[in-house]
């Protein structure tokens, strides 16, 4: 009897879950339109937001390592539905951590508190599928990085493929959302993820335009990771992801053109714009690429081009931000931020080297 009952309550959470999930359908949107909720995974595109969780605002005294002006929960309220970051070690905490380049350069904080960030706002928006690409320069191993998806609570959500090879059958983002796995994870790299099928190692089914893009007329569709036969990656069913994001190069580093983000980001209109960019790489591929990753994804603004992929006329759930390039006259803390994130660039980059 007590046997019984203690079944009884254990099935219960899944009943709930079920009807839950039944009730989220195509009456609602998908990532913020119901035109999309039909659609496979790999055929819509994401608007990405690099490196996410690195922001250029008082929280980081407008550090110029920073790439967007928004945090990551201001990001995916707005539109953007994949967040990349580079995870390293905090060598004084040991903690896997999400820092540019370096803890010492700018560190946004343990991997952990970022991912229950995401968490909170996945809760919050049970309609929406949400991708993650981590840039693994701890080397973390996929136990130690499922340990902090499993502190965050994030895990139950995580996506797993049904193979290994890049021609995934990928479902729709109502299955996703239907079958309680909205979360999707890419590594670069992992290249063993047992123990933690979930975590995808990126290049076994995403390739990559170059991203060491310097002036507007840099930009190109052609593969460039894991290697450069585009044929070939599209004939894998591998998924595109354009960067598009301008550096500036300085003698000992590199940072965001933020001159000329207006252009860079915007639909249409100045050379090097996403728009047309977009438009380019969708005629060399024969299909949209599947990511758009860009830096500070307000200006622009990136959702724009990206709606146009998709097709999406009437986006839905939106909180929408401001479109502007922020500048250093508005703020008087962004000079002393920018003199002691210059140092400490210049530091980092002279000790090892650059990395995205
Ligand atoms: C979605 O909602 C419609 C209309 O309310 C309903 O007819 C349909 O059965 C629902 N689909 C699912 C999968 O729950
Ligand atoms: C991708 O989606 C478009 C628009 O719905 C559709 O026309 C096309 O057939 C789809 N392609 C694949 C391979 O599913
Ligand atoms: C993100 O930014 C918004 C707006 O600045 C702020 O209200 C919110 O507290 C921030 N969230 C996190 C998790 O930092
Ligand atoms: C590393 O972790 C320690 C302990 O949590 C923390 O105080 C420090 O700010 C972190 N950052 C760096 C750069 O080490
Ligand atoms: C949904 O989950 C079940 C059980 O894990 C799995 O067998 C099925 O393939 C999943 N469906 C999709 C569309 O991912
Ligand atoms: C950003 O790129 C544009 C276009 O190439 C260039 O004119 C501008 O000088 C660059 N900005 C900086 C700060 O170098
Ligand atoms: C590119 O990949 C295709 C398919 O795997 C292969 O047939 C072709 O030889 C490759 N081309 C080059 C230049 O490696
Ligand atoms: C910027 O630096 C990269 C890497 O060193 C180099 O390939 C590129 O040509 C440089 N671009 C300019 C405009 O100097």
């Amino acid at each position: 009897m007590l046997a019984k009952s203690l079944q009884m309550l254990l099935l219960l959470p899944a009943t709930l879950r079920l009807a839950f999930a039944q009730n989220s359908n195509s009456s609602t949107s998908c990532n913020n339109s119901p035109d999309l909720c039909q659609r496979a995974y790999n055929n819509i595109t994401h608007l990405g937001a690099h490196d996410s969780p690195f922001v250029r605002d008082a929280s980081t005294g407008y550090s110029v390592s920073g790439n967007q002006y928004y945090n990551t929960t201001v990001q995916l309220s707005a539109g953007v539905r994949l967040l990349s970051a580079q995870v390293q070690t905090n060598s004084s905490s040991g903690q896997l951590s999400v820092c540019h380049t370096s803890c010492s350069l700018l560190n946004a904080g343990t991997l952990r508190s970022w991912l229950q960030e995401v968490n909170t706002w996945l809760v919050a928006n049970p309609n929406e599928v949400v991708t993650i690409l981590l840039v693994n320069g701890a080397s973390a191993s996929a136990t130690a990085l499922a340990a902090e998806y499993e502190a965050a609570g994030i895990s139950n959500i995580a996506y797993t493929p049904t193979r290994t090879s890049a021609i995934e059958q990928w479902p729709t983002l109502q299955n996703l959302i239907n079958n309680g796995t909205r979360l999707l994870n890419f590594v670069a790299s992992l290249t063993d993820n047992t123990g933690a099928s979930y975590l995808m190692n990126e290049f076994d089914y995403i390739f990559e335009n170059s991203y060491q893009n310097t002036a507007p007329t840099d930009f190109s569709c052609t593969a460039n990771r894991p290697d450069s036969n585009t044929s070939g990656a599209l004939g894998a069913g591998m998924m595109p992801l354009m960067n598009h994001f301008l550096y500036v190069n300085e003698t000992l580093f590199e940072m965001p053109n933020t001159t000329y983000l207006a252009t860079t980001n915007a639909p249409s209109g100045g050379v090097g714009n996403l728009g047309d960019a977009a438009t380019q790489c969708t005629s060399e591929y024969g299909r949209v690429p599947t990511f758009v990753l860009v830096d500070f994804f307000n200006v622009g603004p990136a959702i724009s081009a990206v709606d146009r992929l998709n097709g999406v006329t009437a986006p839905t759930g939106r909180t929408a931000v401001s479109t502007a390039v922020a500048s250093a006259s508005t703020s008087g803390a962004m000079s002393a931020g920018v003199g002691k994130g210059m140092f400490m660039l210049c530091l980092t980059i002279w000790a090892i080297g650059r990395s995205i």
